[in-house]
Parts: structure tokens; C-alpha cells; sequence
């Protein structure tokens, strides 16, 4: 695709919206665009996939404009219910073109399985004994998913920890390190860990207890940088100078990294693109939540998952830098058809390249939040689409939700009670 700024998307019909991106992106047709008019579950589908199954769960999907990526124009879905989250990202993207977009990277897909070792009687013996056939448990782990190994992936690494200070007294955790490629990696690694567990219990004489991947997974990585041009900063409207923002957020930012309680916020805001192009996909959210906080409290301390600052010319720049543990086959990222058309947007072939996409939404989002917060607030950008939702609420519906969101915008005042009476003094036409 060319570009992903379409003008004026805000404003069209949702069939306009489709047609434009149908448009946009040259090997996009309208029956790829077909599973997010229903959703793209069937009941049947559904059934499949978990238990007891009485019906589907919707989410509105809408689409994050603006995006480059290592260069490449990026149109992002993202599924959420929260307003304000894919305007937001969007408006930061913008900001961020004028500085080169986003510079992602990602480490290899390493995943973590853990393997619990107890009932030892020398915990340093054993750790050495499985040290001692490393090479062999490696190479059975490696045979475990011949997909995955053709496609390059495979066992890489195992690493054996001393747990001494636990409930039950000492004992052994093993970390298989596994390349899963493409894929989440869970069915992967808890199948080599339940293969290797009979060999380790030889090895050492102890007993495998949990065998389970780890979702702090930390040898999986992500890492998003991007530039905002300091002039692009500015509000005029508000009367804020590009430099005074900057100041702002990185105050803002020194808020978060300083204090648990502000950062478990300022992290939220992050997972608010995260979150929603990981469930666009089909994508396990639980994992990368898990994994996310895990991470931003790996130095004993909870804090900041990005960091801002400003560069030599005194623009303002960004990094964030988490876990990313998502894959693009398996699962409900194969199954789910909404799935399958969000990852065919956003042209990806790798894991590692949807990885880079959702770290530097995650950036975008970031930014969105303490942009406002460090200058106006943020109810103002969230109440006209809060409105519209309590207008809907009070029974509103047609021409009458705009009215109502309008009127209580306008009197500030966003609330249940209130858009009743401004909708029963419209219905009767007062
Ligand atoms: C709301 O969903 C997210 C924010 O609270 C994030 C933040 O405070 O940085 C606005």
C-alpha cells in the first residue's frame, strides 16, 4: 500500500470506511474485508473452540490510520471497546511520520518452559548432572515439532536455576529456551518440557512437578523507537509551544518511572493499542498482559515500560520495550476468520514483523495519553464519544444520540440523568 492516511475516514459510513480500504491496500478484496461485517465467528466455529458454548461475544473493530513502520505504511486493526484509543494512536502516528514513523525490532522468538525439579537430595549435584546432558536433552526437545523445526525453529538452549529460599526448601527449576518462529510457541513448549520431564527425572533421581511455559517471556522482546518533530508538538488552539508539551510529557513520563501506582496507569495506556490489535488478531491478551507487567517489574521494582525524552535538536523521542509473545498461525489466529483478515491488512508474514506493528502502537498510545494529560486533560478528548455511548444508554437512537452527546458536551455535563431529560425534552420537541 501507498499511504496509510486516508483523509476524512473519521467522517464516512462504515461501508464507505470499507470500500477506502478495500481501495488503500491492492491485495485486499471485499470478501477479505467479509468476516468483520458479522464479526467472523460462526456458533459452529465458536464451538470448537471452547466449552459449552451458547453463543458470540462482539468487540467494534475500527482501524488506526497514520502508521509507518520500519518504512512500511501500516493500516492497524484494532478490536476495543474504550473510545478514544484509535483516535488517539492515530493522531500520534501522524506525529510520528513527520519524524520517520517507528523504528521496530525484535530478538528471535525465544519462549521459556519451565520445568519444577523436587524431591532432590543435592540440588548442586543435580544441577550439574543435567548440565552434563545438555546435549542430548536438547536434541530430543529439538525433535518434538517437525513443522516448527522446518521452519527453522527448534530447541536452542537449556539453563538450570537453584531455587533456595522457597516454602519446600531448595530445588531445581530448568528453563528450556525454544524457537517457536511464527507461533505463540505454548503447545510447542509445554509438549517438549512433558517429553523431557521422564529424562530428567533419570538424569537426577528428583521428580518433574509443573512442566509449563513461562509468560514472562523475556527472551522474546520487542523494541520500538520514534522521533516527534517538537514543532508537530504544538497546540495552538490551547496556546501550548511544541517545547512546552515535550517538557510536559517527559515530566509526565518521570511521573510513571518513578512511581508504581503511575506507571500501573501509564502501563495501562499502553496496553490500550496493545491489548487491542492482540485481540484483532486472535492473539492470547492474558500472555502479553501477564508478560508485560512481569517485565516492567523485573529490576524489584514496578515501573515504566517506555521512556521520553528529547534528542540533541530538543525533539522529543520515545522507547518502549516489552515482551511479545504472539504468533500468526495456530490457534484462534488460524481459526478465527477476523483474525486471519487482520493480519492479511496489515500485510504481515512473520510474528516478529506483527510484534514490531503492536509495540509501536503501544508507543502511539502511550504518547495519545500523555499528550493530554500534560496539557488538557484528558475527559475532553474522551467526552464526545463518552456522550455518544450514555446518549445511547438513556435510549437515544438515530439522529437523536448526535444531539444529545452534542448537548451534553456543551453543558460539560456527560451523565445518564441528564441525557434523559435532554432526550425527553427533544422527543416532545421543546
Ligand atoms: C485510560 O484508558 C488510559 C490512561 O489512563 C493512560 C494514562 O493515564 O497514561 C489515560
Amino acid at each position: 500500500m501507498t499511504t496509510s492516511r486516508i483523509s476524512n475516514f473519521y467522517n464516512k459510513t462504515i461501508a464507505e470506511r470499507r470500500s477506502k480500504l478495500a481501495e488503500a491496500i491492492a491485495p485486499l478484496s471485499p470478501p477479505d474485508l467479509a468476516p468483520w461485517t458479522t464479526g467472523g465467528l460462526s456458533p459452529e466455529a465458536a464451538d470448537h473452540m471452547i466449552e459449552n458454548v451458547i453463543g458470540l461475544h462482539s468487540l467494534p473493530l475500527g482501524i488506526a490510520l497514520n502508521f509507518i513502520v520500519n518504512g512500511r505504511e501500516v493500516l492497524v486493526p484494532f478490536a476495543i471497546e474504550e473510545p478514544s484509543v484509535v483516535a488517539g494512536a492515530s493522531f500520534m502516528a501522524k506525529l510520528a511520520r513527520a519524524g520517520g514513523g517507528f523504528f521496530a525490532t525484535t530478538t528471535d522468538p525465544l519462549m521459556i518452559g519451565q520445568m519444577q525439579l523436587i524431591n532432590l537430595i543435592n540440588v548442586e549435584e543435580a544441577k550439574l548432572k543435567i548440565y552434563e546432558h545438555k546435549a542430548e536433552l536438547l536434541a530430543i526437545a529439538d525433535e518434538i515439532d517437525p513443522i516448527l523445526k522446518k521452519f527453522g525453529g527448534g530447541a536452542r538452549d537449556l539453563e538450570v536455576r537453584v531455587i533456595d529460599d522457597s516454602p519446600i526448601g531448595a530445588f531445581i527449576v530448568v528453563h528450556l529456551i525454544y524457537d517457536v518462529r511464527d507461533a505463540m510457541g505454548a503447545n510447542a513448549v509445554n509438549t517438549a518440557c512433558e517429553k523431557l520431564a521422564p529424562q530428567i527425572e533419570a538424569i537426577t533421581g528428583g521428580k518433574i512437578h509443573l512442566k509449563i511455559l513461562s509468560n514472562l517471556a523475556d527472551r522474546r522482546i520487542a523494541r520500538v523507537r520514534a522521533t516527534i518533530p517538537v514543532n508537530e508538538l504544538a497546540m495552538s488552539a490551547d496556546a501550548f509551544d511544541g517545547e512546552s508539551v515535550r517538557d510536559g510529557i517527559i515530566a509526565a513520563y518521570a511521573f510513571a518511572a518513578s512511581d508504581p501506582y503511575r506507571a500501573a496507569t501509564h502501563n495501562k495506556g499502553i496496553m490500550n493499542g496493545v491489548d487491542a490489535v492482540v485481540i484483532a488478531t486472535g492473539n492470547d491478551w492474558r500472555a502479553i498482559e501477564a508478560g508485560a507487567h512481569a517485565y516492567a517489574a523485573r529490576s524489584g521494582r514496578y515501573t515504566s515500560l517506555s521512556t521520553w525524552g528529547k534528542d540533541k535538536d530538543g525533539n522529543l523521542v520515545g522507547t518502549l520495550e516489552m515482551p511479545m509473545a504472539v504468533g500468526i498461525v495456530g490457534g484462534a489466529t488460524k481459526v478465527h476468520p477476523a483474525a486471519q483478515a487482520a493480519v492479511k491488512l496489515m500485510g504481515v508474514k512473520t510474528a516478529n514483523e506483527l510484534a514490531q506493528i503492536i509495540v509501536s502502537v503501544g508507543l502511539a498510545q502511550n504518547l495519545a495519553a500523555l499528550r493530554a494529560l500534560a496539557t488538557e486533560g484528558i475527559q475532553r478528548g474522551h467526552m464526545s464519544l463518552h456522550a455518544r455511548q450514555v446518549a445511547i444508554a438513556a435510549g437515544a437512537s438515530g439522529d437523536l444520540i448526535e444531539k444529545v452527546a452534542a448537548q451534553m458536551v456543551v453543558e460539560k455535563v456527560v451523565r445518564i440523568d441528564r441525557a434523559e431529560e435532554i432526550l425527553k425534552a427533544l422527543e416532545s420537541g421543546k
